[in-house]
């Protein structure tokens, strides 16, 4: 550890030179190694979920080999958890790993919501929703740091495609970027403090993300307090003097020297600052002597691999979504005549493509754990071709062969690794036409049909009426297979919930008409109405709804109290709830809580997710859940005055299973400070005027004054309704008296009048 002091001691030792060449990697993952100076190199490694450590060829697309590390399941199955501490738990676990192995910092966590089903990364991303993406990712970054371990939560901001990934501009409103792109990162930031912060690689309203200030500065720094350091997505940089402006501190990977002559040109010809520069060392010599510290100091932390290959069994039981239980054909009875179809039985799919692939020294299938488990003579036909969409015959005929002597049979299904990866987006939401025929046919024979899949993000469903069950395995892991056969057999009862809408057809989702935009632009014109909030507002149906998931038990509501009825917006609310568990095994439930909006003239989604608790309940056992609102649960960003406001009205708080499943609901009254002119002028609206407390009566008493004493014609009497008259009234600017007053208004009234009001707003 070195003081600051110290650390601007060792800055003045250095040339323009040495400090413009500190600003970017030496290699793909360490930081630059400066000639005759005693500044250490740190590693950096992805992320998010294993490590991707290389020690030999490097890239950032997951194509070289990496370190055997172990795979936990992917960030759609970790959100599904609905789980804080198991995401945390994982992130000591990844903690451990890095120190073990001397990596710095971990490039995760991935955090950007799923604006799109078709997002090729989505299967690394946590949800659509922001509240429960910065609740869990609040928990991985502890968890890691906690380890004393850096986290890049990533990527910072707004980058929901691979799509043009690195020139793509995602232009959208101020409300939305901060309503759901940025609060995804928010509460990380704030309450975690993550070391770093990876700047994504599109542009924000024309603006790339490493260049950008409003991001990087005035919104990550000034307005949210980090304190840490920004770091590029490979290759994100255009202009390396622009990006250090802006705010990003280290450019990744290595540009060879290129990038950091720029900044020195840039600094010769006095367009930027040395001072600057001399900032943006002092940050990153912080971060890589604090760091350093751990290096080299890893005894302690053993890697065992087995041991993490556990715990990521046991995290991958909590990941599984139970769809469809139909008849309780779930859990099986290990006594049961059981066909296994599906090549993923045998090769799961349980991770993703790109940056985020793991070199995992062990995996577990299904088939494995059944014979673990005692379970050898179970039947498997392969069905299909894990890898392809070809539709083979003879597997079919195999699988409907063994399907129709078993009691049940389970389909392991899902979507082929080149369907869904970093670096390009899928075209359409549908698994490969040879899984469906297969579903189709043993479907037809079996007695019942289970069916358990392996896939990143929502896929439509045309078997589902046709089917048993539903179990969603997302990518569950290295070891997917224990989870699996736990989970099947009953040992554990399913208990995580879709962090995502799985909307009917990929046409009904809010992004369709502008993903993935045209060239260089995508226009976010859904903008805050992504996922469910889009889905509630037009009163649409779903596949399966956001937070929806079924269990082994059932647990009932009851009991709901709020601390108080009324509340203005700086007071916090405390919400509790009893749950039981009226069934017969234990299990974990996901208690929900949603904030119904409103009524009032902002428009805004029906209800939003605002709060949620997972708890484990015994068979007849009850606890009472216990959550704490506070303005944030009850704003929106208003773009007149750039920051979070609160309307006035009585707002539901609902309890329930999913979000569409509520079980309990509450009023509380929420008094928030109303948004008002600090002036007024000839273009300001009747309405508004009449809305402000300020002057609403002077305003009353002085339009009473300007009655119309003319006698309506017969004409008019005819065409103008109440409500005609009303708007027509309420919707005119104060100017527009010099023409509708048949002369009576002339500038100098309402000189006077503008003159009155804005004094008594001034009072
Ligand atoms: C990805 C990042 C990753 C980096 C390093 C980039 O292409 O977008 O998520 O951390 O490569 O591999």
């Amino acid at each position: 550890m070195k003081t600051i002091e110290e650390i601007r001691e060792i800055i003045s030792t250095l040339t323009l030179e040495e400090k413009a060449s500190l600003c970017s990697g030496e290699t793909f993952w360490l930081t630059k190694k400066i000639p005759g100076k005693d500044i250490p190199v740190i590693m950096v490694s992805d992320g998010p979920v294993g490590l991707r450590k290389q020690a030999n060829v490097e890239d950032h697309l997951g194509m070289n080999e990496s370190i055997q590390a172990v795979c936990f399941p992917a960030g759609v199955g970790m959100a599904a958890t609905f789980n804080k501490e198991l995401y945390g738990k994982m992130g000591e676990t990844l903690g451990e790993e890095c120190r073990a192995e001397n990596v710095a910092v971990i490039l995760g966590p991935a955090v950007n919501i799923k604006r799109s089903p078709l997002c090729g990364r989505n299967f690394e991303y946590l949800s659509e929703d922001p509240f429960l993406a910065s609740e869990m990712s609040t928990s991985y970054v502890k968890g890691v740091q906690s380890k004393h371990v850096g986290t890049s939560i990533k990527h910072f901001a707004v980058n929901n495609m691979e799509t043009r990934r690195f020139s793509a501009s995602s232009n959208l409103s101020e409300r939305a970027l901060r309503e759901i792109y940025l609060a995804a990162f928010e509460g990380p930031v704030r309450n975690a403090e993550p070391w770093t912060v990876m700047c994504s690689y599109n542009r924000i309203n024309g603006e790339l993300a490493s260049q950008n200030k409003m991001l990087l500065t005035d919104i990550l720094r000034d307005d949210w307090g980090f304190k840490g350091n920004v770091i590029s997505d490979w290759g994100a940089v255009s202009n390396r003097a622009k990006a250090l402006e802006a705010g990003l501190n280290l450019e990744m990977p290595t540009s060879y020297g290129e990038n950091d002559a720029m900044l020195v040109e840039a600094i010769k010809r006095g367009e930027l600052d040395e001072s600057l520069l001399d900032k943006n060392c002092e940050s990153l010599l912080k971060l890589i002597y604090d760091a350093y510290d751990n290096i080299g100091n890893s005894s302690e932390f053993k890697f065992d691999r087995d041991e993490h290959h556990e715990i990521a069994k046991n995290i991958a039981t909590e990941t599984f979504v139970l769809l469809k239980n139909e008849g309780n054909v779930l859990p099986l009875n290990k006594n049961a005549k059981i066909a296994v179809v599906g090549a993923y039985a045998k090769t799961p799919r349980f991770q993703g493509g790109g940056s985020a692939h793991i070199n995992c020294h062990k995996i577990t299938s299904f088939l494995n754990a059944c014979s673990e488990n005692g379970l050898a003579d179970i039947k498997f036909a392969e069905g299909f071709s894990p890898v392809a969409d070809d539709f083979d015959e003879n597997l079919c005929n195999e699988a409907v062969a063994i399907a129709q002597e078993a009691d049940v049979t389970l389909i392991f299904a899902g979507l082929p690794d080149i369907f869904e990866s970093e670096a390009y987006d899928r075209k359409h939401m549908n698994m490969p036409a040879c899984q469906l025929k297969v579903i189709d046919e043993v479907s037809k024979v079996a007695k019942k049909t289970v069916i358990v899949l392996h896939n990143g993000s929502p896929i439509e469903m045309p078997f589902v009426n046709n089917v048993d069950a539903i179990l969603e395995c997302y990518l569950g892991g290295q070891a997917v297979g224990g989870a699996q056969f736990d989970v099947i057999f009953g040992d554990k009862s399913p208990s995580g919930r879709l962090a995502e809408t799985f909307p009917i057809k990929l046409e009904d989702n809010p992004s369709y008409l502008n993903f993935p935009g045209y060239k260089n632009n995508v226009n976010y014109a859904e903008d805050i109405f992504v996922g469910y909030r889009y889905y509630d507002k037009k009163k649409m149906n779903v596949l399966f709804p956001f937070g929806f998931g079924l269990s082994y038990t059932e647990f009932k509501y009851s009991n709901l109290k709020l601390s108080k009825e009324e509340i203005n917006e700086d007071e916090g609310l405390t919400v509790s709830v009893d749950i039981t568990n009226v069934g017969s095994v234990a299990s974990k439930e996901v208690v929900q809580l949603y904030v119904k909006n409103c009524d009032t003239k902002v428009l805004r989604p029906v209800r939003e997710f605002k709060g949620f608790e997972k708890i484990e309940l015994a068979p007849g056992e009850a606890k009472t859940v216990t959550f704490i609102l506070n303005k944030r649960s009850f704003a929106y960003f208003d773009e007149r005055i750039h920051d979070w406001a609160v309307p006035s009205g009585t707002y539901q708080i609902e309890i329930g299973k999913n979000s569409r499943c509520i079980e309990l609901s509450a009023p509380v009254e929420v008094t928030g400070k109303q948004i008002l002119p600090d002036e007024y002028n000839y273009d300001s609206i009747t309405e508004d005027m009449l809305e402000d407390p300020r002057i609403a009566e002077y305003v009353k008493g002085y339009l009473a004054g300007f009655g119309n004493d003319r006698e309506k014609t017969d004409v008019e009497k005819e065409s103008m309704n109440e409500e005609m008259e009303y708007a027509s009234m309420m919707y005119s600017p104060l100017r527009s008296g010099l023409y509708f007053s048949g002369g009576k208004i002339k500038y100098d009234d309402i000189d006077e009048f503008l003159e009155e009001i804005n004094k008594i707003i001034k009072k």
